[in-house]
């Protein structure tokens, strides 16, 4: 099963909108963007959208989704009222106006999803409920650099208990524009912090202990994100590209260094082939 992605974009000062409600300054990019690697990134990992109604209510004609839209995708609206006219459809982009609640349009945009993510359209009430009931896995964060001075502020409402966060990448892209990605941790009952990722790990086929002898988590939660599930993996790296991933620290680089060695093995640069 995929993540559940929060992706918006928000000004310097924390603001997904302007006073007027536009997010014009927000995405003065657009075309840019659309070739930017974690656009399409995302295009291709999401099999279906969430939004509000009021993000969905973006668009002045709700038909122009159809064939336009950057997510070809089922899309799933929360709200209390759906339209008297279900929008235009295409065989790929389905609408279902769920009145349900939050966790409801997240699971019902899970199973149209598949193995793909989820990807939650950026507007705060449902970013907000999203994270208020911990139903998120990553966000995805860009942040264009203006100041707004006021808005709908993307954080404005997210106690009682914000989410703790793992810095996954930081990129700076055209026009001025930083994406940040983030894990949200998620806190289980009787236990400590835990990634999806490493919630993974323990349900399927992901890295072990064993595979990965001594390491800490943080640095564990690292090779997971990068898609690196066994050992033998890292020979494939050299000791500097190990080392760049998330910031691998000297005492996990060395840790995983031993690890290798005990089994007869070493980074690609160690091999002095
Ligand atoms: N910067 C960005 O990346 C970005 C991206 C997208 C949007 N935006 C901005 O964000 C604005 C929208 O944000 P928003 O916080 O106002 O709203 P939103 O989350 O898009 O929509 C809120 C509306 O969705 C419905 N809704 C939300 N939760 C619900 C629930 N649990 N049950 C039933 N219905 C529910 C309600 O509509 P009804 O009661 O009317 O049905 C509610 O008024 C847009 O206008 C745009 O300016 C920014």
């Amino acid at each position: 099963m995929g993540k559940v992605i929060l992706g918006m974009t928000m000004s310097l000062d924390g603001f997904v909108n302007d006073q007027d409600g536009s997010v014009g300054a927000l995405y003065s990019d657009l075309d840019t963007l659309r070739d930017t690697e974690p656009m399409r990134e995302s295009i291709r990992n999401t099999g279906a959208v969430v939004m509000g109604r009021n993000a969905f209510a973006m668009a002045e004609d709700p038909d122009s989704y159809a064939g336009n839209y950057e997510y070809q995708v089922p899309v799933f609206v929360l709200t209390h009222q759906p339209p008297k006219r279900p929008p235009k459809e295409t065989d790929a982009l389905t609408f279902t106006f769920v009145t349900g609640g939050i966790e409801s349009a997240i699971g019902q945009a899970k199973v149209a999803a598949g193995d793909k993510d989820v990807t939650v359209i950026g507007a705060a009430s449902t970013s907000q409920q999203c994270l208020k009931a911990g139903l998120a896995d990553e966000l995805h964060i860009d942040i264009m650099p203006v100041f707004l001075g006021g808005g709908l502020r993307l954080f404005e409402d997210i106690d009682p208990v914000p989410p703790r966060l793992e810095r996954i990448k930081v990129m700076e892209l055209p026009g001025g524009r930083i994406h940040l990605r983030f894990h949200i941790l998620k806190q289980e009952k009787g236990d400590s912090v835990k990634t999806t990722a490493s919630k993974n790990k323990a349900d399927s086929s992901g890295p072990s202990e064993s595979d990965f002898p001594k390491i800490s988590q943080p640095a564990l939660r690292a090779l997971t994100g990068a898609g690196i599930q066994r050992l033998e993996q890292l020979t494939k790296f050299s000791e500097a590209e190990i080392k760049q991933l998330h910031g691998m620290g000297p005492k996990a680089l060395g840790q995983l260094g031993q690890a290798l060695a005990d089994r007869g093995l070493s980074f690609a640069n160690k091999r002095g082939d």
